[in-house]
Protein backbone atom coordinates (compact mmCIF):
# COMPACT_ATOMS: atom_id res chain seq x y z
CA UNK A 1 0.00 0.00 0.00
CA UNK A 2 1.65 3.12 -1.41
CA UNK A 3 -0.90 5.87 -0.06
CA UNK A 4 -4.39 6.10 1.69
CA UNK A 5 -5.74 8.31 -1.11
CA UNK A 6 -4.21 7.88 -4.42
CA UNK A 7 -2.60 4.23 -5.32
CA UNK A 8 -2.44 0.87 -4.05
CA UNK A 9 0.57 -0.13 -6.23
CA UNK A 10 3.10 1.56 -8.40
CA UNK A 11 3.24 1.33 -12.27
CA UNK A 12 6.19 -1.28 -11.75
CA UNK A 13 4.50 -3.52 -9.43
CA UNK A 14 1.21 -5.78 -10.38
CA UNK A 15 1.55 -9.77 -11.71
CA UNK A 16 -0.35 -12.13 -11.85
CA UNK A 17 -0.66 -12.68 -8.31
CA UNK A 18 -2.91 -9.88 -8.13
CA UNK A 19 -5.34 -10.87 -11.42
CA UNK A 20 -9.03 -10.35 -10.22
CA UNK A 21 -8.17 -7.46 -7.54
CA UNK A 22 -8.80 -4.36 -7.85
CA UNK A 23 -5.45 -1.41 -8.29
CA UNK A 24 -5.60 1.91 -7.40
CA UNK A 25 -2.49 3.56 -9.72
CA UNK A 26 -1.51 7.06 -10.39
CA UNK A 27 1.19 8.13 -12.71
CA UNK A 28 1.90 9.98 -16.10
CA UNK A 29 0.37 9.36 -19.06
CA UNK A 30 3.08 7.70 -21.21
CA UNK A 31 1.78 6.95 -23.89
CA UNK A 32 -2.00 7.03 -25.61
CA UNK A 33 -3.06 4.49 -28.03
CA UNK A 34 -6.94 4.36 -29.46
CA UNK A 35 -8.06 0.88 -31.62
CA UNK A 36 -11.34 1.47 -32.32
CA UNK A 37 -13.19 0.22 -29.52
CA UNK A 38 -10.48 -0.28 -26.81
CA UNK A 39 -8.23 2.03 -25.74
CA UNK A 40 -4.98 2.17 -24.21
CA UNK A 41 -3.29 4.05 -21.84
CA UNK A 42 0.74 3.55 -20.72
CA UNK A 43 0.65 5.06 -17.03
CA UNK A 44 4.41 5.36 -15.68
CA UNK A 45 5.77 6.04 -12.48
CA UNK A 46 9.88 5.41 -11.55
CA UNK A 47 9.02 1.83 -10.37
CA UNK A 48 8.07 0.92 -14.60
CA UNK A 49 4.90 1.35 -16.44
CA UNK A 50 1.51 -0.52 -16.08
CA UNK A 51 -1.13 -0.43 -19.02
CA UNK A 52 -4.49 0.69 -18.69
CA UNK A 53 -7.40 -0.42 -20.78
CA UNK A 54 -10.30 1.60 -21.19
CA UNK A 55 -13.84 -0.25 -22.84
CA UNK A 56 -16.52 1.54 -23.87
CA UNK A 57 -18.94 -0.49 -21.94
CA UNK A 58 -17.28 0.69 -18.87
CA UNK A 59 -19.63 3.87 -19.43
CA UNK A 60 -19.63 6.73 -21.61
CA UNK A 61 -18.18 8.91 -18.76
CA UNK A 62 -14.99 6.57 -18.41
CA UNK A 63 -14.56 6.80 -22.23
CA UNK A 64 -14.92 10.81 -22.62
CA UNK A 65 -12.44 11.54 -19.91
CA UNK A 66 -10.11 9.06 -21.58
CA UNK A 67 -10.40 11.02 -24.91
CA UNK A 68 -9.50 14.06 -22.67
CA UNK A 69 -6.26 12.40 -22.21
CA UNK A 70 -3.20 13.68 -23.46
CA UNK A 71 0.78 12.84 -22.72
CA UNK A 72 2.20 13.48 -19.53
CA UNK A 73 -1.38 14.28 -17.68
CA UNK A 74 -0.72 12.85 -14.24
CA UNK A 75 -4.00 10.75 -13.75
CA UNK A 76 -5.36 8.24 -11.39
CA UNK A 77 -6.57 5.09 -12.41
CA UNK A 78 -8.92 2.79 -10.37
CA UNK A 79 -10.04 -0.98 -12.34
CA UNK A 80 -9.48 -4.59 -12.11
CA UNK A 81 -6.21 -6.07 -12.85
CA UNK A 82 -6.76 -9.20 -15.57
CA UNK A 83 -4.47 -11.00 -17.53
CA UNK A 84 -3.34 -9.96 -21.01
CA UNK A 85 -4.70 -11.76 -23.49
CA UNK A 86 -2.63 -14.33 -25.13
CA UNK A 87 -0.04 -13.16 -27.50
CA UNK A 88 -0.16 -9.33 -25.84
CA UNK A 89 1.93 -10.00 -23.28
CA UNK A 90 4.88 -7.79 -23.09
CA UNK A 91 8.23 -9.02 -22.08
CA UNK A 92 9.98 -5.93 -21.33
CA UNK A 93 7.88 -4.78 -18.68
CA UNK A 94 8.05 -6.32 -15.28
CA UNK A 95 4.03 -5.48 -15.47
CA UNK A 96 3.56 -6.95 -18.95
CA UNK A 97 1.53 -10.07 -18.07
CA UNK A 98 -1.31 -8.37 -16.74
CA UNK A 99 -3.40 -4.92 -17.56
CA UNK A 100 -5.79 -2.98 -15.84
CA UNK A 101 -9.09 -2.70 -16.98
CA UNK A 102 -10.05 1.48 -15.82
CA UNK A 103 -13.39 1.99 -13.92
CA UNK A 104 -12.83 5.37 -12.89
CA UNK A 105 -10.23 8.07 -14.15
CA UNK A 106 -9.19 11.47 -12.59
CA UNK A 107 -7.16 14.29 -14.10
CA UNK A 108 -4.74 15.10 -10.82
CA UNK A 109 -3.21 17.58 -12.80
CA UNK A 110 -3.09 18.52 -16.95
CA UNK A 111 -0.24 19.05 -19.00
CA UNK A 112 0.76 21.40 -21.84
CA UNK A 113 2.61 19.21 -25.33
CA UNK A 114 6.17 19.03 -23.13
CA UNK A 115 9.18 21.01 -24.76
CA UNK A 116 11.68 17.78 -24.90
CA UNK A 117 11.01 14.01 -26.19
CA UNK A 118 11.61 12.25 -22.97
CA UNK A 119 11.42 9.08 -24.27
CA UNK A 120 13.69 9.70 -27.14
CA UNK A 121 16.56 11.91 -25.58
CA UNK A 122 17.99 11.98 -29.40
CA UNK A 123 15.68 14.27 -30.14
CA UNK A 124 16.03 17.26 -28.10
CA UNK A 125 19.06 19.34 -27.98
CA UNK A 126 21.20 19.78 -24.78
CA UNK A 127 20.55 22.95 -23.78
CA UNK A 128 16.60 22.26 -24.06
CA UNK A 129 17.60 19.34 -21.81
CA UNK A 130 19.67 21.14 -19.50
CA UNK A 131 16.83 23.92 -19.22
CA UNK A 132 13.87 21.76 -18.75
CA UNK A 133 16.05 19.34 -16.56
CA UNK A 134 12.97 18.48 -14.64
CA UNK A 135 11.43 17.14 -17.19
CA UNK A 136 14.24 15.30 -18.63
CA UNK A 137 14.61 13.58 -15.41
CA UNK A 138 11.23 11.47 -16.03
CA UNK A 139 13.47 9.24 -18.56
CA UNK A 140 14.00 5.98 -17.63
CA UNK A 141 17.53 6.17 -17.89
CA UNK A 142 17.80 9.37 -15.74
CA UNK A 143 15.90 7.93 -13.32
CA UNK A 144 17.78 4.45 -13.16
CA UNK A 145 21.56 6.67 -12.62
CA UNK A 146 19.79 8.68 -10.00
CA UNK A 147 18.52 5.20 -8.21
CA UNK A 148 21.92 3.57 -8.88
CA UNK A 149 24.04 6.87 -7.48
CA UNK A 150 22.02 6.50 -4.38
CA UNK A 151 22.28 2.53 -3.79
CA UNK A 152 26.17 3.73 -4.31
CA UNK A 153 25.44 6.08 -1.45
CA UNK A 154 24.12 3.36 0.81
CA UNK A 155 26.83 0.90 0.18
CA UNK A 156 29.50 3.25 1.03
CA UNK A 157 28.04 4.46 4.04
CA UNK A 158 27.24 0.61 5.19
CA UNK A 159 30.98 0.03 4.42
CA UNK A 160 32.34 2.86 6.87
CA UNK A 161 29.51 2.06 9.76
CA UNK A 162 30.70 -1.67 9.51
CA UNK A 163 34.04 -0.41 9.87
CA UNK A 164 34.19 2.12 12.78
CA UNK A 165 33.87 5.04 10.85
CA UNK A 166 31.93 8.01 11.79
CA UNK A 167 29.74 10.41 9.55
CA UNK A 168 30.56 14.14 10.35
CA UNK A 169 29.32 16.94 8.70
CA UNK A 170 31.57 20.00 8.08
CA UNK A 171 30.89 23.83 7.35
CA UNK A 172 29.90 25.01 3.67
CA UNK A 173 31.02 28.54 5.10
CA UNK A 174 34.57 28.33 5.32
CA UNK A 175 37.86 29.32 4.76
CA UNK A 176 39.68 28.87 1.69
CA UNK A 177 41.53 24.78 1.53
CA UNK A 178 44.08 24.44 -0.67
CA UNK A 179 43.32 21.95 -3.01
CA UNK A 180 44.80 24.71 -6.55
CA UNK A 181 41.51 25.53 -7.90
CA UNK A 182 40.12 28.82 -7.84
CA UNK A 183 37.72 29.77 -4.90
CA UNK A 184 34.14 30.31 -4.83
CA UNK A 185 33.33 32.90 -2.70
CA UNK A 186 30.77 34.31 -0.32
CA UNK A 187 30.13 37.89 1.29
CA UNK A 188 29.16 38.19 4.50
CA UNK A 189 26.93 41.30 5.65
CA UNK A 190 27.63 41.09 8.81
CA UNK A 191 31.38 41.45 8.36
CA UNK A 192 31.46 43.77 5.78
CA UNK A 193 34.68 43.31 2.98
CA UNK A 194 35.04 39.70 4.34
CA UNK A 195 33.90 36.35 2.14
CA UNK A 196 33.87 33.01 3.23
CA UNK A 197 35.33 30.36 0.58
CA UNK A 198 32.86 27.42 -0.05
CA UNK A 199 35.20 24.28 0.61
CA UNK A 200 37.16 22.65 -2.10
CA UNK A 201 36.98 19.59 -0.33
CA UNK A 202 36.70 19.59 3.59
CA UNK A 203 40.46 18.81 3.97
CA UNK A 204 41.16 20.65 6.90
CA UNK A 205 38.11 20.35 8.30
CA UNK A 206 38.69 16.19 8.38
CA UNK A 207 42.63 16.81 9.71
CA UNK A 208 40.97 18.81 12.77
CA UNK A 209 38.94 15.99 13.51
CA UNK A 210 41.59 13.58 13.77
CA UNK A 211 43.26 16.06 16.29
CA UNK A 212 39.95 16.21 18.27
CA UNK A 213 40.11 12.06 18.58
CA UNK A 214 37.69 11.15 15.60
CA UNK A 215 40.26 8.47 14.57
CA UNK A 216 37.54 7.67 12.01
CA UNK A 217 36.29 9.75 10.04
CA UNK A 218 33.82 9.34 6.18
CA UNK A 219 31.77 12.79 5.10
CA UNK A 220 29.37 12.30 1.07
CA UNK A 221 30.88 16.05 0.94
CA UNK A 222 29.81 18.60 -1.41
CA UNK A 223 32.84 20.23 -2.93
CA UNK A 224 33.04 23.40 -4.95
CA UNK A 225 35.65 24.11 -7.23
CA UNK A 226 35.79 27.21 -9.59
CA UNK A 227 38.20 25.48 -12.41
CA UNK A 228 37.80 24.57 -16.09
CA UNK A 229 34.86 22.02 -16.78
CA UNK A 230 35.10 18.97 -19.03
CA UNK A 231 32.90 15.74 -19.26
CA UNK A 232 33.92 14.40 -15.21
CA UNK A 233 34.52 17.71 -14.07
CA UNK A 234 31.30 19.84 -12.31
CA UNK A 235 31.83 22.97 -10.25
CA UNK A 236 30.23 21.47 -7.70
CA UNK A 237 30.73 17.23 -7.02
CA UNK A 238 30.54 15.02 -4.37
CA UNK A 239 33.30 12.93 -2.32
CA UNK A 240 33.51 9.99 -0.52
CA UNK A 241 35.61 11.61 1.67
CA UNK A 242 37.71 10.07 4.49
CA UNK A 243 40.45 10.76 6.94
CA UNK A 244 41.98 7.83 9.59
CA UNK A 245 44.58 8.30 12.53
CA UNK A 246 46.94 6.24 12.99
CA UNK A 247 47.93 4.59 9.66
CA UNK A 248 50.29 4.64 6.91
CA UNK A 249 49.66 4.40 3.15
CA UNK A 250 48.86 0.54 2.93
CA UNK A 251 46.17 1.02 5.62
CA UNK A 252 44.65 3.40 3.21
CA UNK A 253 44.54 1.70 0.14
CA UNK A 254 43.77 -1.58 1.68
CA UNK A 255 40.87 -0.74 3.02
CA UNK A 256 39.68 1.05 0.17
CA UNK A 257 40.28 -1.71 -2.29
CA UNK A 258 37.80 -3.27 -0.57
CA UNK A 259 35.32 -0.88 -0.76
CA UNK A 260 35.72 -0.58 -4.92
CA UNK A 261 35.32 -4.45 -4.69
CA UNK A 262 32.12 -4.10 -2.30
CA UNK A 263 30.37 -1.51 -4.57
CA UNK A 264 31.24 -3.32 -7.78
CA UNK A 265 30.10 -6.69 -6.18
CA UNK A 266 27.20 -5.42 -5.44
CA UNK A 267 26.41 -2.96 -8.20
CA UNK A 268 27.42 -4.81 -11.06
CA UNK A 269 27.99 -8.13 -9.67
CA UNK A 270 31.19 -8.08 -10.92
CA UNK A 271 34.26 -9.98 -8.83
CA UNK A 272 37.30 -7.24 -8.35
CA UNK A 273 40.23 -9.46 -7.29
CA UNK A 274 42.43 -7.54 -4.70
CA UNK A 275 45.37 -6.59 -3.72
CA UNK A 276 44.63 -4.00 -7.11
CA UNK A 277 47.74 -3.59 -8.77
CA UNK A 278 50.38 -0.53 -7.63
CA UNK A 279 52.47 1.17 -10.22
CA UNK A 280 54.83 3.97 -9.01
CA UNK A 281 54.20 7.82 -10.25
CA UNK A 282 57.39 6.77 -12.21
CA UNK A 283 56.62 3.79 -13.74
CA UNK A 284 53.06 5.18 -14.82
CA UNK A 285 54.36 8.30 -16.59
CA UNK A 286 57.44 6.13 -17.90
CA UNK A 287 55.46 3.31 -19.60
CA UNK A 288 51.90 4.81 -20.26
CA UNK A 289 52.95 8.53 -20.59
CA UNK A 290 50.43 9.81 -17.72
CA UNK A 291 49.86 9.11 -14.15
CA UNK A 292 46.22 7.83 -14.93
CA UNK A 293 46.80 4.74 -16.90
CA UNK A 294 44.04 3.06 -18.28
CA UNK A 295 45.64 -0.42 -18.72
CA UNK A 296 42.87 -2.28 -20.68
CA UNK A 297 45.04 -1.97 -23.82
CA UNK A 298 49.08 -2.24 -24.76
CA UNK A 299 50.67 0.55 -26.77
CA UNK A 300 52.78 1.21 -24.21
CA UNK A 301 55.47 3.93 -24.55
CA UNK A 302 59.06 2.79 -24.87
CA UNK A 303 62.14 4.84 -24.41
CA UNK A 304 64.37 4.66 -27.42
CA UNK A 305 66.36 7.85 -26.39
CA UNK A 306 69.73 6.05 -26.14
CA UNK A 307 69.08 4.59 -29.32
CA UNK A 308 67.52 7.46 -31.58
CA UNK A 309 70.03 9.65 -29.71
CA UNK A 310 73.10 8.73 -31.34
CA UNK A 311 71.60 8.34 -34.46
CA UNK A 312 72.50 10.25 -37.97
CA UNK A 313 68.87 11.95 -37.04
CA UNK A 314 69.98 16.03 -35.92
CA UNK A 315 66.27 16.10 -34.43
CA UNK A 316 66.88 13.58 -31.95
CA UNK A 317 70.65 13.95 -31.79
CA UNK A 318 69.74 17.41 -30.28
CA UNK A 319 67.09 16.25 -27.81
CA UNK A 320 69.16 13.48 -26.68
CA UNK A 321 72.01 16.03 -25.98
CA UNK A 322 69.28 18.78 -24.44
CA UNK A 323 68.12 16.12 -21.81
CA UNK A 324 64.88 15.55 -23.76
CA UNK A 325 63.52 12.39 -24.14
CA UNK A 326 62.76 10.31 -27.28
CA UNK A 327 60.00 7.93 -26.95
CA UNK A 328 57.66 5.24 -29.30
CA UNK A 329 55.25 3.33 -29.50
CA UNK A 330 54.68 0.43 -31.32
CA UNK A 331 51.20 0.29 -33.26
CA UNK A 332 51.01 -3.56 -34.13
CA UNK A 333 49.87 -4.47 -37.62
CA UNK A 334 48.90 -1.07 -38.65
CA UNK A 335 51.43 -0.34 -40.96
CA UNK A 336 48.68 0.00 -43.54
CA UNK A 337 47.93 4.05 -41.70
CA UNK A 338 47.18 6.03 -44.44
CA UNK A 339 48.99 9.02 -45.31
CA UNK A 340 46.21 11.30 -43.97
CA UNK A 341 45.81 9.21 -41.13
CA UNK A 342 49.17 9.44 -39.88
CA UNK A 343 48.68 13.08 -40.43
CA UNK A 344 45.76 13.07 -38.47
CA UNK A 345 48.28 11.52 -35.45
CA UNK A 346 50.92 14.49 -35.86
CA UNK A 347 48.05 16.81 -35.49
CA UNK A 348 46.77 15.13 -32.61
CA UNK A 349 50.07 15.24 -30.76
CA UNK A 350 50.40 18.86 -31.14
CA UNK A 351 47.58 19.79 -29.00
CA UNK A 352 50.13 19.03 -26.25
CA UNK A 353 52.59 20.88 -28.14
CA UNK A 354 54.50 18.19 -29.59
CA UNK A 355 56.78 19.19 -32.43
CA UNK A 356 56.72 16.50 -34.90
CA UNK A 357 55.57 12.83 -35.32
CA UNK A 358 57.87 10.47 -36.92
CA UNK A 359 56.30 7.41 -38.42
CA UNK A 360 58.20 4.02 -39.37
CA UNK A 361 56.83 1.02 -41.04
CA UNK A 362 58.33 -2.43 -40.33
CA UNK A 363 58.10 -4.27 -44.11
CA UNK A 364 58.42 -8.39 -44.90
CA UNK A 365 61.90 -8.43 -44.18
CA UNK A 366 62.18 -6.55 -41.04
CA UNK A 367 63.38 -3.39 -42.09
CA UNK A 368 61.81 0.12 -41.61
CA UNK A 369 60.02 2.58 -44.49
CA UNK A 370 59.78 6.12 -43.71
CA UNK A 371 61.06 9.68 -43.95
CA UNK A 372 63.03 9.72 -41.07
CA UNK A 373 64.83 5.71 -42.23
CA UNK A 374 67.36 7.47 -44.64
CA UNK A 375 69.36 9.52 -41.30
CA UNK A 376 68.90 6.08 -38.85
CA UNK A 377 71.42 4.03 -40.58
CA UNK A 378 70.98 0.14 -40.68
CA UNK A 379 72.39 -0.53 -37.33
CA UNK A 380 69.99 2.11 -35.52
CA UNK A 381 66.96 0.91 -37.55
CA UNK A 382 67.60 -2.74 -36.73
CA UNK A 383 67.93 -1.95 -32.61
CA UNK A 384 64.93 -0.01 -33.09
CA UNK A 385 62.62 -3.17 -34.43
CA UNK A 386 64.36 -5.04 -31.32
CA UNK A 387 63.36 -2.67 -29.39
CA UNK A 388 59.97 -2.33 -29.90
CA UNK A 389 59.44 -6.63 -30.84
CA UNK A 390 57.97 -4.89 -34.30
CA UNK A 391 56.82 -7.49 -36.41
CA UNK A 392 55.95 -6.75 -40.27
CA UNK A 393 53.40 -4.16 -41.27
CA UNK A 394 53.83 -2.78 -37.53
CA UNK A 395 53.79 1.01 -37.26
CA UNK A 396 56.13 2.46 -35.11
CA UNK A 397 55.49 6.23 -33.62
CA UNK A 398 58.45 8.26 -32.38
CA UNK A 399 58.44 11.43 -30.03
CA UNK A 400 61.13 13.44 -29.00
CA UNK A 401 61.28 16.48 -26.92
CA UNK A 402 60.83 17.60 -23.48
CA UNK A 403 60.16 14.95 -21.17
CA UNK A 404 57.28 16.21 -20.38
CA UNK A 405 55.98 16.90 -23.92
CA UNK A 406 56.86 13.64 -24.94
CA UNK A 407 54.68 11.82 -22.25
CA UNK A 408 51.97 13.82 -22.39
CA UNK A 409 51.84 13.51 -25.94
CA UNK A 410 51.94 9.90 -26.39
CA UNK A 411 50.23 9.19 -23.15
CA UNK A 412 46.96 10.95 -24.72
CA UNK A 413 48.23 9.72 -28.26
CA UNK A 414 47.84 6.22 -26.78
CA UNK A 415 43.94 6.29 -25.16
CA UNK A 416 43.34 8.47 -28.80
CA UNK A 417 44.77 4.96 -30.93
CA UNK A 418 42.82 2.46 -28.77
CA UNK A 419 39.43 4.59 -28.86
CA UNK A 420 40.43 4.92 -32.78
CA UNK A 421 41.14 0.96 -33.47
CA UNK A 422 38.53 -0.03 -31.25
CA UNK A 423 41.54 -1.79 -28.89
CA UNK A 424 38.95 -1.39 -25.86
CA UNK A 425 37.06 -4.68 -24.91
CA UNK A 426 33.69 -3.65 -23.02
CA UNK A 427 33.14 -5.11 -19.90
CA UNK A 428 36.72 -4.34 -18.06
CA UNK A 429 37.18 -2.86 -14.55
CA UNK A 430 40.85 -1.95 -14.66
CA UNK A 431 41.72 -0.40 -11.29
CA UNK A 432 44.89 0.54 -10.18
CA UNK A 433 46.81 2.64 -7.31
CA UNK A 434 49.22 4.78 -8.68
CA UNK A 435 51.45 5.71 -5.45
CA UNK A 436 54.63 7.48 -4.59
CA UNK A 437 53.58 10.84 -6.69
CA UNK A 438 56.87 13.53 -6.78
CA UNK A 439 55.89 16.00 -3.66
CA UNK A 440 56.57 19.28 -5.58
CA UNK A 441 55.83 19.92 -9.29
CA UNK A 442 57.58 23.07 -11.01
CA UNK A 443 55.35 25.84 -12.26
CA UNK A 444 57.29 27.85 -14.84
CA UNK A 445 54.14 30.39 -15.10
CA UNK A 446 54.74 31.32 -11.24
CA UNK A 447 58.47 30.42 -10.90
CA UNK A 448 57.89 28.39 -8.01
CA UNK A 449 57.02 25.19 -6.62
CA UNK A 450 53.90 23.84 -5.91
CA UNK A 451 52.32 20.86 -4.07
CA UNK A 452 51.28 18.02 -6.03
CA UNK A 453 48.65 16.71 -4.13
CA UNK A 454 48.30 19.47 -1.58
CA UNK A 455 50.63 21.04 0.96
CA UNK A 456 49.80 18.60 4.03
CA UNK A 457 51.28 15.77 2.56
CA UNK A 458 53.57 13.75 3.99
CA UNK A 459 57.07 13.40 2.16
CA UNK A 460 58.50 10.08 2.30
CA UNK A 461 60.47 10.76 5.51
CA UNK A 462 64.19 9.40 4.55
CA UNK A 463 64.34 11.64 1.48
CA UNK A 464 63.30 15.16 3.21
CA UNK A 465 66.65 15.69 3.67
CA UNK A 466 66.64 16.61 0.41
CA UNK A 467 64.27 19.44 0.17
CA UNK A 468 66.19 22.31 0.16
CA UNK A 469 68.77 21.02 -2.40
CA UNK A 470 66.91 18.60 -4.42
CA UNK A 471 62.87 18.85 -3.98
CA UNK A 472 61.86 17.87 -7.31
CA UNK A 473 63.43 14.08 -6.20
CA UNK A 474 61.74 13.81 -3.32
CA UNK A 475 58.22 11.79 -3.62
CA UNK A 476 55.65 12.11 -1.53
CA UNK A 477 53.11 9.44 0.68
CA UNK A 478 49.96 9.95 -1.93
CA UNK A 479 48.17 7.84 -4.06
CA UNK A 480 45.47 7.97 -6.20
CA UNK A 481 42.98 5.19 -7.41
CA UNK A 482 42.65 5.15 -11.04
CA UNK A 483 39.86 3.29 -13.28
CA UNK A 484 40.01 2.55 -16.81
CA UNK A 485 42.19 6.20 -17.18
CA UNK A 486 40.00 7.95 -15.12
CA UNK A 487 41.50 9.21 -11.64
CA UNK A 488 38.01 7.95 -9.44
CA UNK A 489 40.21 9.67 -5.92
CA UNK A 490 43.40 10.31 -4.53
CA UNK A 491 44.76 10.84 -1.02
CA UNK A 492 47.72 10.66 1.30
CA UNK A 493 49.68 10.58 4.60
CA UNK A 494 49.56 13.91 6.30
CA UNK A 495 52.81 15.59 7.91
CA UNK A 496 51.60 15.40 11.97
CA UNK A 497 54.75 17.54 12.67
CA UNK A 498 54.85 21.20 12.77
CA UNK A 499 58.81 21.16 11.84
CA UNK A 500 58.02 18.87 9.02
CA UNK A 501 55.21 21.11 7.81
CA UNK A 502 57.11 24.32 8.20
CA UNK A 503 60.06 23.21 5.79
CA UNK A 504 57.43 22.41 3.41
CA UNK A 505 55.72 25.69 3.53
CA UNK A 506 59.51 27.04 2.96
CA UNK A 507 60.01 25.17 0.00
CA UNK A 508 56.36 25.94 -1.41
CA UNK A 509 57.38 30.07 -0.78
CA UNK A 510 54.57 29.96 1.85
CA UNK A 511 56.09 32.27 3.75
CA UNK A 512 56.04 32.63 8.05
CA UNK A 513 53.03 35.46 8.16
CA UNK A 514 50.91 34.07 5.19
CA UNK A 515 51.52 30.65 6.77
CA UNK A 516 50.08 31.75 10.05
CA UNK A 517 47.64 34.12 7.78
CA UNK A 518 46.50 30.96 5.69
CA UNK A 519 46.21 27.84 7.81
CA UNK A 520 47.15 29.57 11.26
CA UNK A 521 44.38 27.95 13.38
CA UNK A 522 45.89 24.43 11.58
CA UNK A 523 49.42 25.05 12.47
CA UNK A 524 48.14 25.87 16.55
CA UNK A 525 46.09 22.98 16.25
CA UNK A 526 49.23 20.29 15.52
CA UNK A 527 50.47 21.82 18.66
CA UNK A 528 48.05 20.08 20.89
CA UNK A 529 48.92 16.57 20.06
CA UNK A 530 48.41 15.57 16.64
CA UNK A 531 48.11 11.63 15.88
CA UNK A 532 49.96 10.85 12.72
CA UNK A 533 46.87 10.50 10.17
CA UNK A 534 46.03 9.87 6.58
CA UNK A 535 43.22 10.08 4.17
CA UNK A 536 41.36 9.77 1.01
CA UNK A 537 38.53 11.02 -0.78
CA UNK A 538 36.91 9.43 -4.65
CA UNK A 539 34.70 11.32 -6.94
CA UNK A 540 31.00 9.90 -6.07
CA UNK A 541 30.06 11.28 -9.72
CA UNK A 542 32.71 9.74 -11.21
CA UNK A 543 32.49 6.77 -9.67
CA UNK A 544 28.67 6.60 -10.54
CA UNK A 545 29.07 7.66 -13.81
CA UNK A 546 31.71 4.83 -14.31
CA UNK A 547 29.29 1.85 -12.76
CA UNK A 548 26.18 3.39 -14.76
CA UNK A 549 28.60 3.70 -17.75
CA UNK A 550 27.68 7.29 -18.54
CA UNK A 551 29.32 9.86 -20.74
CA UNK A 552 29.91 11.99 -18.59
CA UNK A 553 29.47 12.89 -14.42
CA UNK A 554 25.93 15.28 -15.98
CA UNK A 555 23.97 12.14 -16.29
CA UNK A 556 24.73 11.27 -12.61
CA UNK A 557 23.94 14.52 -11.23
CA UNK A 558 20.03 15.76 -10.91
CA UNK A 559 20.67 18.99 -11.53
CA UNK A 560 23.70 19.84 -13.12
CA UNK A 561 25.50 22.96 -14.71
CA UNK A 562 26.65 23.43 -18.31
CA UNK A 563 29.93 23.60 -19.15
CA UNK A 564 30.04 27.08 -18.94
CA UNK A 565 29.42 26.67 -15.41
CA UNK A 566 25.47 27.82 -16.04
CA UNK A 567 22.24 26.30 -14.68
CA UNK A 568 19.94 26.76 -17.41
CA UNK A 569 17.34 25.56 -15.32
CA UNK A 570 17.16 28.47 -12.84
CA UNK A 571 19.56 30.89 -14.86
CA UNK A 572 22.25 30.66 -12.48
CA UNK A 573 24.54 32.57 -11.97
CA UNK A 574 22.48 35.57 -12.05
CA UNK A 575 22.64 39.63 -11.17
CA UNK A 576 21.52 40.69 -7.44
CA UNK A 577 19.41 43.27 -6.66
CA UNK A 578 20.84 46.90 -5.42
CA UNK A 579 19.41 46.39 -2.50
CA UNK A 580 21.46 42.77 -1.36
CA UNK A 581 24.39 44.74 -2.57
CA UNK A 582 23.41 47.29 -0.61
CA UNK A 583 23.25 44.98 2.69
CA UNK A 584 26.62 43.13 1.83
CA UNK A 585 28.11 47.06 1.61
CA UNK A 586 29.52 45.53 -2.04
CA UNK A 587 29.29 48.26 -5.37
CA UNK A 588 29.70 46.33 -8.67
CA UNK A 589 32.32 47.53 -10.88
CA UNK A 590 33.73 45.34 -13.26
CA UNK A 591 37.09 45.50 -14.11
CA UNK A 592 38.33 45.04 -17.49
CA UNK A 593 40.15 41.54 -17.89
P1 LIG B 1 41.38 15.58 -5.05
O1 LIG B 1 41.50 17.02 -5.36
O2 LIG B 1 42.28 14.63 -5.77
O3 LIG B 1 41.69 15.31 -3.50
O4 LIG B 1 39.88 15.13 -5.26
C1 LIG B 1 39.46 13.80 -5.00
C2 LIG B 1 38.57 13.29 -6.11
O5 LIG B 1 37.46 14.14 -6.32
C3 LIG B 1 37.06 14.07 -7.68
N1 LIG B 1 37.02 15.44 -8.25
C4 LIG B 1 36.03 15.92 -9.02
N2 LIG B 1 34.91 15.34 -9.47
C5 LIG B 1 34.07 16.09 -10.23
N3 LIG B 1 34.29 17.38 -10.54
C6 LIG B 1 35.42 18.02 -10.11
N4 LIG B 1 35.60 19.31 -10.41
C7 LIG B 1 36.35 17.27 -9.32
N5 LIG B 1 37.53 17.55 -8.73
C8 LIG B 1 37.92 16.43 -8.09
C9 LIG B 1 38.06 13.20 -8.41
C10 LIG B 1 39.25 13.23 -7.46
O6 LIG B 1 40.04 12.08 -7.58
N6 LIG B 1 41.29 16.59 -0.13
C11 LIG B 1 41.84 15.73 -1.13
C12 LIG B 1 41.70 14.26 -0.78
C13 LIG B 1 42.61 13.80 0.33
O7 LIG B 1 43.81 14.12 0.29
O8 LIG B 1 42.13 13.09 1.22
C14 LIG B 1 41.15 16.00 -2.46
O9 LIG B 1 40.15 16.68 -2.55
O10 LIG B 1 37.54 11.90 -8.51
Amino acid sequence: MYSTLYRTHSCGELSLKEEGGKATLSGWVDTLRDHGGLSFIDLRDRYGLTQIVVNPEKGVALQETAKKLRREFVVQVKGTVKKRPSGTENKAWKTGQVEVEAEEINVLSPALPLPIEISDKAQSSEESKLTYRYLDLRSRQLQQNLVSRHRIVKIVRDFYDENGFLEIETPILAKSTPEGARDYLVPSRVNPGKFYALPQSPQIFKQLLMISGFDRYMQIARCFRDEDLRADRQPEFTQIDVEMSFVDEEDVMQLHEKLVQRIWKEMLGVEIKLPLPRLTYDEAVSRYGIDRPDTRFGLELVDVTKILGESGFNVFKSVAKEGGAIKAVNVQGRGDFSRSEISALEDFVKIYKAKGLASLKVTAGGTLEGQTVKFLGEKTAKELVAKMDAKENDLILICAGPAKIVNDSLGFLRNHLAEKLGLIKEGQWNFLWVHSFPMFEWSEEEQKLNAMHHPFTSPKLDQLCLIETEPLEIRAKAYDLVLNGIELGGGSIRIHDTEVQARVFRALGITGESAKEKFGFMLDAFKYGAPPHGGVAFGLDRMAMMIVVAPGIREVIAFPKNKAAVSLMDGSPSSVDEKQLRELRLKLELVKK
